[in-house]
């Protein structure tokens, strides 16, 4: 590439390459979730294999996985519990899906698609079981402190979530603090949890690198909902306008709107099944007062203090990788 067309930033890592310090142990995590979700009932045996078709990027896997390493200890335990947290993210991304009444999810019929909302709603909990069950059995009490924790934050969440719905006044720090229980909690519980197989001493500061790391990476989620092809995301995009939710990027647009472009916004607000033309115009409203921009440099504000939080870390191929991580969060496109 020529200097006149070189990007100044620098390039965004691949996944592939942030898992690499971990891939043999993250290849095992998958193994593990299919040992811990057994069940002897057909309905529920379906539901596991459709499960388990459904591949993410396990990035909080690779989260425990890569904290775990970064003093490059031997942690026999990281793996479990690396698909722990896995489980518990699936389970909530079961429910989150009846919640908002979505389709597609990791490029497949969701749950209640395929199945139907009860079926959603018991599988959810009974994975958020199994999940417990596990830790329960190894005896880790600590790692369980940090993951009930995590999902009582979600289930907050998810109720601030439902409080963010047709409400314009919804203010930036109402935003935060959704994000932050809904995605940054569970982000945060995969870096401890991984410190506390194999780098103790670094909890506190790999918990915290997990909380803004995940705080970029909800901001991030929220700007593809208005920028991506659903090709790419695998979910459907718009669809937080479809429901009407109320995110950064038109919290901000709303403070500088005419009243002419905040009476189209209320317009939508209003309609009960918006069409994609109605949201077209909204996602140009957004970008045109800056919505976007501003939350691209809120995820960048939140990225650096991630970073921040690593400066303690020794020099390894994992702190290295936890460090792409940030880069990755802010620039993926799925
Ligand atoms: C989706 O998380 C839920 C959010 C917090 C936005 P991911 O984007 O990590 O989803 P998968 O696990 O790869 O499907
Ligand atoms: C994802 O929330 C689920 C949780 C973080 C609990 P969203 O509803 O915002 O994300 P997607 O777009 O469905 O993945
Ligand atoms: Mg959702
Ligand atoms: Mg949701």
């Amino acid at each position: 590439m020529s200097t006149a067309t070189r990007p100044r930033r620098p390039a965004t890592p691949a996944l592939r390459e942030i898992q690499a310090p971990v891939r043999e142990r993250l290849g095992r995590v998958s193994e593990e979730i299919g040992r811990m979700i057994t069940a002897n009932l057909p309905l529920m045996e379906q539901v596991k294999g459709h499960l388990l078709q459904m591949q993410g990027k396990l990035f909080r896997p690779t989260l425990v996985l890569l904290s775990s390493a970064v003093e490059e200890r031997e942690a026999p335990r990281a793996v479990p519990l690396a698909a722990v947290v896995e489980l518990v993210h699936v389970a909530t991304l079961v429910h989150d899906d009846a919640v908002d009444h979505s389709a597609l999810r990791r490029g497949m019929p969701t749950i209640n698609a395929v199945f139907s909302h009860q079926v959603s709603v018991i599988m959810g909990d009974w994975l958020y079981s199994r999940a417990l069950a596990e830790l329960v059995e190894g005896g880790e009490l600590e790692a369980m402190r940090s993951l009930v924790d995590a999902s009582t934050q979600m289930s907050v969440g998810e109720m601030r979530q439902l409080m963010s719905v047709d409400t314009l006044g919804f203010s930036e720090d109402d935003y935060e603090a959704l994000i932050r229980s809904k995605t940054a909690a569970l982000i945060a519980a995969a870096c401890e949890i991984g410190a506390l197989t194999g780098a103790p001493r670094f909890r506190r500061d790999l918990a915290l690198y997990g909380d803004r790391l995940g705080m970029a990476f909800q901001i991030a989620d929220d700007l593809l909902d208005y920028t991506a092809e659903s090709s790419d995301t695998g979910k459907p995009s718009g669809l937080d306008l479809r429901e009407h939710k109320v995110t950064l990027p038109l919290i901000h647009a709303l403070r500088g709107m005419s009243p002419a472009a905040r009476q189209r916004v209320e317009r939508l607000f209003a309609e009960s099944a918006p069409s994609d033309e109605d949201i077209a115009e909204v996602v140009g409203i957004v970008t045109e007062y800056g919505g976007i921009d501003y939350a691209r440099r809120r995820g960048e504000r939140f990225a650096d203090e991630a970073e921040a939080a690593l400066g303690a870390l020794p020099e390894s191929p994992a702190r290295a990788a936890l460090s792409d991580a940030i880069r990755y969060v802010l620039d993926r496109r799925s």
